[in-house]
């Protein structure tokens, strides 16, 4: 087992800001990639917060990544748009296309966009967060270009990334609705997480390179690989295949078939964003939304657990929780994130300072 740090968001926002800064990127490339990683720690979802950044200094290195990236329309129907990321930070091309998606849906009642070749997009709840927070739903289907990792139902090698679906909806009088998960099992930092804590996975989330059932994480995280599996069986299979087929051949104009040996992590997404005041005028949506939610949660809670949660709750309830208790990040991970830093030229005593609150 590893040790875990805690560390409080001011002092780990500067460390990693340090860290960031060792891209080349502007100011503001700098703040949006430390905030949007810090926010999926504080969601809870360490599997996409500050550990990822190791991966995108092998990405950059590599010349997969590029800093300072913008998006590029390069279709625009008005309420349907295609948009090149150029490799860019995800953190970056990802607000961009959210931004004007944004306008164009409160000027039209909904917008299409196509994002293809966008560097990690990282925690796609972060995306719908940015629209419910204007009252628009968001969906969002999402390809993953890089090695695969998913293997088909029935199928015993990877064909696929953990493809990750998300839906954001606001809810009048309520927080929104923020359902996002990757179609693995188990998102694919997640069995990094574990490896990296010296935790074992759970029965039926992974098979190793022979395609044999496993419950060790190391084959989902270097050779001999073997396969996550994804979630609700022959379900879970039809929508990985989706957003293959919408944010890879649709979006990104590419699919896993012929996948980059690189450490480079391409997404493509395809997101549909509506204005539900336009579809439903007098916020008969938001009423009848609120109403049902709260009769879904009065649902008796089964022994043994805390009763019905909306999906967004587990996240707002883990953001409250760390930015009291300060943000886990065990020792493996924090190594590598120094190690990284090392390889962008920044000085690693410094950010270990800066995290402990030292400057
Ligand atoms: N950019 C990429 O390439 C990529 C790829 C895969 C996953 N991801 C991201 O990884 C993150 C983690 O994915 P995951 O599959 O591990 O998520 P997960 O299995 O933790 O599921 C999260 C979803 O389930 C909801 N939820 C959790 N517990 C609940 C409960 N008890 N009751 C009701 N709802 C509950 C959450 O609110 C959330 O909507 C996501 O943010 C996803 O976008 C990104």
């Amino acid at each position: 087992m590893a040790d875990i740090h805690h560390f409080q968001l001011p002092a780990l926002r500067a460390a990693i800001a340090e860290v960031v800064k060792g891209f080349g990127s502007s100011p503001t490339e700098v703040d949006l990639v430390t905030d949007n990683l810090l926010a999926a720690n504080l969601t809870g979802h360490d599997s996409h917060g500050v550990g990822m950044l190791p991966r995108y200094t092998e990405s950059f290195l590599e010349g997969g990544l590029k800093p300072n990236a913008h998006i590029e329309t390069r279709i625009d129907h008005g309420a349907l748009l295609g948009l090149d990321g150029h490799s860019g930070f995800g953190q970056v091309v990802g607000h961009e296309t959210m931004l004007l998606g944004i306008e164009r849906a409160k000027t039209h009642g909904s917008c299409i966009m196509a994002l293809g070749n966008a560097h990690h997009l990282c925690r796609i709840g972060a995306w719908a967060e940015m629209a419910v927070a204007q009252d628009l739903i968001a969906i969002h289907f999402v390809s993953v270009l890089s090695r695969p990792v998913v293997s088909p139902w029935d199928g015993s090698d990877a064909r696929f990334g953990t493809n990750p679906i998300c839906i954001g909806i606001p809810v009048s009088g309520q927080p929104p609705v923020i359902l996002d998960f990757a179609t693995s099992v188990i998102a694919q930092g997640k069995a990094r997480v574990a490896h990296n804590k010296g935790e074992a996975l759970k029965p039926g989330q992974i098979i190793d390179d022979k395609g044999q059932p496993t419950t060790d994480p190391v084959f989902a995280v270097k050779a001999p690989m073997g396969a996550l599996r994804t979630f609700g069986e022959h379900k879970g299979f039809g929508l990985a295949l989706v957003c293959e087929l919408l944010g890879g051949a649709l979006a990104n104009a590419m699919t896993l078939r012929e996948y980059p040996t690189s450490r480079r992590v391409l997404n493509g997404m395809l997101t549909i964003l509506i204005d539900p005041q336009k579809l439903s005028p007098g916020d008969h949506f938001g009423q009848e939304s609120m109403a049902f939610i709260d009769w879904v949660k009065a649902s008796p809670a089964m022994a043994g657990t805390e009763g019905v949660k909306i999906a967004g709750e587990p996240e707002r309830q883990t953001r409250a929780e760390r930015l009291v208790d300060g943000i886990p990040v065990d020792s493996n991970t924090w190594r590598d994130i120094l190690l990284a830093a090392e390889k962008l030229d920044r000085d690693p005593q410094l950010i270990q300072r800066l995290a402990q609150g030292n400057q």
